[in-house]
């Protein structure tokens, strides 16, 4: 299988992977996402994925139906818990925006808990594999995407601390970490669709088998332990995987396409003022596997 998708890799030499330093994070060149990927630029993209962990495709002008046909290459697609950000008809393409219908910013920041560092649907029990957002409209100031490897931050810990979490599991919370994100309060109905769930925090990545720390703001308190303390641990741990050396920061431009690999990653948005800059994204998230 490993040498099939090398040579389809092989033949879409046209799409370009272009890796920032340290090899987190790449830009991606010579498609088209808005006509489809064929099999072998699938393929390598999906190399870059792995290699990278996120992808940035520049000056791609998607409609909604595109972007979802290319989530669509990489697994089931996943609606949002919070039906208000569905986009009409097209439920698997959720839209995070300040603008209202008559243009202007509503002055309201769409969804606080992203100002937080968390990995997507971690309160599920298979939280989602990738996320690719696009974005219409982008803040002159603030609103940059964070992202830290958790891969590389796993490995940097110390021996003892590998050991000391290595059968620890976290439970992650919908309704608290809305709450811990200053968001309004999860309704009864989202509760029911989302109750709580424990991963393991030393997570072993399905398709590259690296383990990576697997925490962030949906981390509510660890198994096993009272919650302050899980509390404690799991702030280290988050403090420890976003140091400055783990970190890649997406500058955004109108008409880019970010994904990124939600098993070993952690990101969060930089603060802007909702009330003077636009901004929107579309979202569409891929299914992943039940973390180990
Ligand atoms: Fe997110």
């Amino acid at each position: 299988m490993a040498n099939a998708a090398a040579t389809l890799a092989e033949t879409a030499e046209h799409v370009t992977v272009s890796a920032h330093a340290n090899g987190f994070a790449a830009e991606i060149g010579g498609v088209n996402l808005s006509q489809g990927v064929s099999d072998s630029e699938f393929a390598r993209i999906h190399q870059a994925f792995l290699d990278h962990k996120v992808l940035v495709f520049r000056d791609q002008p998607l409609e909604d139906a595109a972007h979802q046909a290319f989530g669509a290459r990489f697994g089931t697609l996943d609606g949002h818990i919070n039906k208000s950000t569905r986009q009409k008809n097209m439920p698997n393409v959720q839209i995070f925006s300040n603008v209202g219908s008559d243009g202007k910013t509503t002055g309201v920041h769409p969804e606080k808990g992203t100002l937080v560092w968390h990995t997507d649907k971690s309160y599920t029990a298979t939280p989602s594999l990738t996320t690719m957002l696009r974005s219409p409209a982008i803040a002159k100031e603030g609103g940059d995407t964070l992202f830290a490897d958790t891969a590389r931050a796993y490995d940097a810990l110390p021996e003892a601390t590998k050991t000391r979490i290595s059968s620890l599991r976290a439970v992650h919370d919908w309704a608290r970490s809305r709450i811990k994100s200053g968001e309004r309060p999860a309704t009864e109905e989202e509760m029911a669709a989302a109750p709580p769930v424990d991963h393991p925090i030393a997570r072993t990545h399905p398709e590259t088998g690296r383990q990576t720390i697997y925490v962030g703001n949906h981390s509510s308190h660890v198994v096993g332990m009272t919650v302050p303390e899980g509390e404690t641990l799991l702030a280290e741990l988050e403090v420890h995987a976003t140091q400055q050396q783990f970190i890649y920061r997406h500058k955004w431009r109108v008409n880019d396409v970010l994904m990124w690999d939600n098993r070993c990653t952690l990101h969060c948005v930089e603060p802007y003022d909702a009330a003077k800059e636009k901004r929107a994204v579309h979202r569409v998230v891929v299914k992943g596997d039940k973390p180990v």
